[in-house]
């Protein structure tokens, strides 16, 4: 499966458009002809964090499963965990198309999708179909519609709509195709929106429900002064964790000059090292306890065991998945496995921040 879908698979995908293939990847995930494989089980990997427990730390990240189609599927492909969305509370387009492109020299892409997606109720009628099938925690990644009136009310409709079918809440104000969004992340807009997500979430549990941990997903494009507020603002509200970063508005370590030009964000390897520096430096700000989930460039076993060395308890992937196909988070949870069990440690969890004074002295490349 391996050697059909790296010579085979691949090149019929990427002889497409990547919406195209997209779309076919996710009718044949919907389909059932992407075989399963076995969750790894292997004690060594389960992760605790934020009051949920994760078979492996390895997460299919946001924008794959953009409308909650493929959610088991994706577990079944051996994550510990998937997120869908985002979400926005209205179905919208999104930006004109083209508007994915593949580096492939760099194992790289740039998106300019613009949250496309088909809104909430669309969303909740499949999660809400889904059975009774749990092999892993389900997040929801909630956004804000293009020309909302009050951004910050769309995020609480979010958690409001989601709160029965989403084992953990992603609020998503790092996008750099909504534009304005990212002026989310500035301190006094940050207090007003986790003030507002959190007491949704509030009155929920007054109303009997199930605690559902919310975590905050940030850019990779910020400044140590931006750390330290975004880290201030979200260790004095009741947010559980930090999802350590979106794509990049940068382009640096891209070699495909004639593909780098279209606007958008960047993913894949060449946003490994500038989110993997964020990450360290957020763990150095909001301490040991505080749930961080690693993402950027994440496509092997070494890549993610890195990442949770610098400062991780669980990393996520999108754009590792396009290039190596899906096999890929089996052969991680294999790799680091082995990782651990070289270590001589007892748990995955014993390896997290390591490395995180080595990674977080390093300055955020410009
Ligand atoms: C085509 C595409 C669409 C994405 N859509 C979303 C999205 O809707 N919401 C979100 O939070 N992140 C989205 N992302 C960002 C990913 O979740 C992830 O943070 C980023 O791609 C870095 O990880 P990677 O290098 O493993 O791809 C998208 C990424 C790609 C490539």
């Amino acid at each position: 499966m391996d050697f059909l879908y790296q010579d085979i698979g691949r090149k019929l995908l990427f002889a497409l458009d990547p919406e195209t293939a997209h779309g076919l990847s996710l009718r044949a995930l919907k389909s059932g002809l992407v075989p399963r494989t076995k969750a790894r089980r292997a004690s060594r990997l389960v992760v605790r964090t934020a009051g949920l427990v994760f078979a492996n730390p390895v997460g299919m990240a946001a924008g794959f499963d953009k409308n909650a189609e493929v959610p088991d599927a994706i577990l079944d492909l051996g994550f510990g965990f998937t997120e869908v969305g985002t979400v926005t509370p209205h179905a919208q387009e999104g930006n004109p198309k083209p508007r994915i492109f593949r580096l492939a020299d760099d194992h790289a892409i740039i998106n300019r999708l613009g949250f496309n997606n088909k809104g909430h109720k669309a969303a909740l009628a499949r999660l809400k179909g889904r059975g009774r099938r749990r092999h892993g925690p389900v997040g929801v990644n909630v956004g804000a519609n293009k020309d909302s009136a009050d951004r910050i009310a769309d995020y609480r409709l979010g958690i409001e709509t989601f709160y029965d079918v989403a084992d953990y809440f992603t609020v998503n104000i790092s996008s750099p195709n909504t534009p304005g969004l990212r002026d989310l992340q500035s301190r006094e807009n940050l207090g007003l929106l986790l003030k507002s997500v959190c007491d949704a979430r509030a009155a929920r549990l007054d109303a009997g429900a199930h605690y559902r941990p919310i975590f905050l997903k940030i850019a990779p494009d910020l400044a140590e002064s931006d750390l330290d507020e975004i880290a201030a603002e979200t260790l004095s509200s009741s947010i559980d964790g930090v999802i350590v970063s979106n794509t990049t508005l940068s382009r640096k370590g891209v070699s495909q000059t004639s593909r780098a030009s279209e606007s958008g964000g960047l993913s894949g390897r060449p946003l490994f090292e500038r989110s993997t520096i964020v990450l360290a430096k957020m763990r150095e700000r909001t301490g040991s306890e505080f749930t961080l989930i690693g993402v950027g460039g994440v496509d092997s076993a070494e890549a993610a065991a890195t990442k949770i060395r610098a400062g991780a308890n669980l990393v996520q992937l999108y754009t590792g998945f396009v290039y190596q196909g899906p096999l890929l988070a089996q052969q991680i949870t294999k790799g680091l496995d082995q990782i651990v069990k070289r270590s001589g440690r007892a748990s995955i969890h014993d390896l997290v921040g390591d490395d995180t004074r080595d990674w977080a002295s390093r300055p955020i490349p410009v």
